[in-house]
């Protein structure tokens, strides 16, 4: 079974990642792992914190000579903000007076939560750990799950449909679109339709201007899934429900949604169904002849792949460090004062994107090993293509 966890904190000297069930002889590209790690940290409207940092992946075991051996990978990502933290976070007890105390919660974000539930008289700790920066963990991970995914011609990307109340004209992006988006060296905000990424951009200005923040849509599309990962059989098994609780879990994200999931509630049913044709020829590495005309589905039928684009949206709250703060109150004089201000984001639609990408490369490698499960790679695709063959018969 595949399995992944993260540890590390904000300002902590570094955070790791763990996977373990990754079979035998992948070849693990360090080069792709830190290229998706540069990709979170790309977008308009990060913080100072993406100009200081470049995050790389360091691994410290599960992979030799190039490839995994089957045992848990772990690796760490150095935080570089690190030395100027190490006073204020260290490990032994310190000096009190160099500690970095949060004593007025932010509206919206764990601080205030995370004090009272763990008994911390200021909610430093809280932050550090509920914080974003967790996300190059889940991407470090993710990247390693899309090398698994890619050698069964699944690739995983995203892009965005929406920052505050700019949104792409037309939301069905082809697939090789969003591919193309994949390549630029610069991102601005993710968009695969220019026009609507200059008002995106707007929006951003805006907030950075008036000291506000804004929310937004990521997509993210699997393309090449074969049908039949995921299953109705049970409850915890059903694909749709496994990807919408890993893209919830990622920090903002405040509604998942299976393509057109909440427009769907609204349609007649002859307008949401995607009829069913047959080709006798198969195409495009297709992996039957049965075809749909529409992908409103998106993807998952029954708890299960279909064989179609997965498409999942994201949608991300404004983030809630405010330069112009909302009202809060002091931890330690319970008065009325403004909530803490520490450097921040203020849109990050297209960086929780990547975030979205590497957890449903995570869950779609964790479904593919228990239907191809093997302890090496070249079993894994034996059975692969076994099944690739008894679908082709089907
Ligand atoms: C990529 C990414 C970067 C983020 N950066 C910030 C940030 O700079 N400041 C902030 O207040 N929140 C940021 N957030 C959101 C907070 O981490 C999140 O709102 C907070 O942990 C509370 O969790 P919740 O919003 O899921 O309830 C970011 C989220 C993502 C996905």
């Amino acid at each position: 079974m595949l399995r992944f966890s993260t540890a590390g904190e904000s300002h902590g000297e570094a955070l790791v990642a763990v996977l373990s069930g990754v079979p035998a002889g992948l070849k693990i590209d360090s080069a792709f792992i830190d290229r998706e790690l540069w990709r979170r940290q790309q977008g308009y409207g990060r913080g100072g914190r993406m100009k200081i940092e470049r995050d790389t992946a360091h691994i410290l075991s599960g992979v030799r000579h190039g490839a995994s051996i089957g045992s848990p990978i772990a690796l760490t990502i150095e935080n570089r903000d690190w030395k100027n933290w190490q006073e204020a976070l260290p490990v032994g007890a310190g000096d009190p007076e160099k500690h970095k105390a949060v004593n007025s919660p932010r509206p919206g974000h764990a601080d205030l939560a995370g004090a009272l539930k763990y008994n911390f008289k200021e909610a430093r700790y809280v932050l550090e750990r509920a914080s974003a920066r967790e996300s190059a963990a889940r991407v470090a991970g993710g990247a390693i799950a899309k090398l698994l995914l890619r050698g069964l011609g699944i690739e995983v990307l995203s892009h965005v449909l929406a920052v505050g109340g700019a949104a792409v004209r037309d939301a069905e992006i082809p697939w090789e679109k969003v591919r193309s988006l994949h390549s630029r060296e610069e991102v601005l905000l993710n968009c695969a339709d220019p026009e609507a990424e200059e008002r995106m951009k707007a929006e951003v200005d805006n907030a950075l201007k008036t000291g506000d923040s804004v929310g937004g849509v990521f997509e993210v599309v699997a393309h090449g899934v074969p049908p039949g990962l995921g299953t109705y059989a049970n409850w915890d098994e059903r694909l749709d429900a496994l990807l919408a609780a890993a893209v919830m879990s990622l920090q903002a994200v405040k509604a998942v949604e299976i393509g057109s999931g909440v427009g769907a509630a609204a349609s007649p049913g002859s307008a949401v169904h995607d009829e069913i044709a047959y080709a006798r020829a198969q195409s495009d590495g297709r992996y039957t002849g049965f075809t749909r005309r529409t992908n409103h589905a998106c993807g998952i039928e029954g708890g299960m792949s279909n064989g179609e684009d997965i498409l999942v949206r994201g949608y991300l709250k404004p983030i809630s460090t405010l330069r112009r703060p909302l009202e809060s109150v002091d931890f330690r004089t319970r008065e009325t004062v403004k909530a803490a201000y520490e450097r921040s984001d203020v849109c990050v639609v297209p960086a929780a994107g990547v975030g979205g990408e590497a957890m449903v490369a995570l869950t779609l490698a964790r479904c593919a090993l228990e239907k191809f499960g093997g302890d090496s790679v070249g079993e894994v695709l034996r059975n692969f293509e076994g099944y690739r063959e008894q679908l082709r018969r089907f």
